[in-house]
């Protein structure tokens, strides 16, 4: 399969030198027109499978399928010209061997084009990173607060408040940093613990809902955009509130479709081809 690529990229190497200098900017897109319209603004746009809640209406991202990451990681490296593309492993596509994530990565970058893969954890990871990374395949850890392991978790609360957890998490951040990952996200993770791990590894450290100090951010499109309905994630900020906007458009479509004022004559064929 052929996917369509861009030359002028920002490349994964270029992200890593970014480490303590100007914080990277990322935003998920998970669809053409998204990807295009935050392309030129952003240093990375990640295929996150949060997609499966934010575009799907699943309860959480277990049911998300490497064919959807796929699917969508394909439109939106095409539709893309400047930012790194990153797209997440699934949940079940890797955690069972350095093997089986091999496969489903291998899949991921020959078939979107992507510039990376991410996947989630820690020191139980380490060995999976460095086979995928010793292969070719740039990994960006994710770390904190794992959504995949939400049944383990018992929720989305904010980690690293329980000393114990705070260390664990600080220790497989460095040991994914050491297997080699370039990047790692830290999410719902208490700032001095985010903190922490950005000082603690060599890579940037991309935050959603961790720390000012982290050496990028990150937030889920939707919710930047509003069109996260009543869910108002305080890791987020509503930087253009378009879901009143987009309701609005409907209601007047509809009331123009229902009074015959749409559609009009500039949006009918007539017999001349000119489009009189
Ligand atoms: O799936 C996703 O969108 C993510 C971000 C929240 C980092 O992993």
């Amino acid at each position: 399969m052929s996917v369509a690529r861009h030359s002028s990229r920002i490349t994964i190497p270029e992200l890593v030198s970014r480490k303590g200098g100007e914080p990277i900017a990322a935003l998920t897109a998970y669809t053409a027109p998204i990807a295009r319209l935050i392309d030129p603004h952003v240093d990375i746009v990640l295929v996150g499978d949060s997609l499966g809640m934010v575009v799907y209406g699943l309860p959480s991202t277990l049911g998300v399928t490497l064919d959807m990451m796929i699917a969508h990681g394909r439109a939106v490296v095409g539709a893309s010209a400047h930012a790194a593309t990153v797209v997440d492993m699934p949940f079940g596509s890797y955690q069972a061997s350095p093997a089986q994530a091999f496969a489903a990565a291998a899949r991921i970058m020959a078939e979107t084009g992507c510039d990376a893969v991410k996947l989630e954890g820690g020191a139980e990871m380490a060995d999976t990173v460095a086979f995928l990374t010793a292969r070719g395949i740039p990994v960006m850890g994710h770390v904190g607060l794992t959504p995949q392991s939400v049944n383990i978790l018992g929720g989305y609360k904010a980690r690293g408040r329980d000393p114990a957890e705070a260390d664990r998490i600080i220790a497989g951040a460095k040991v994914i940093a050491a297997a080699g990952a370039f990047s790692i996200v830290i999410e719902g993770t208490i700032d001095p613990v985010s903190r922490a791990v950005t000082a603690a590894v060599a890579v940037p450290t991309i935050g959603i809902g961790a720390s000012a100090g982290c050496d990028g951010q990150v937030l889920v499109i939707d919710d930047v955009l509003g069109l996260s309905g009543d869910f108002k994630p305080k890791m987020a900020r509503v930087y253009a509130d378009l879901g009143p906007v987009i309701a609005n458009a409907a209601q007047s479509y509809a009331a123009d479709v229902k009074s015959r004022r749409f559609p009009g004559p500039e949006n009918v064929y007539g017999l001349s081809k000119t489009g009189a």
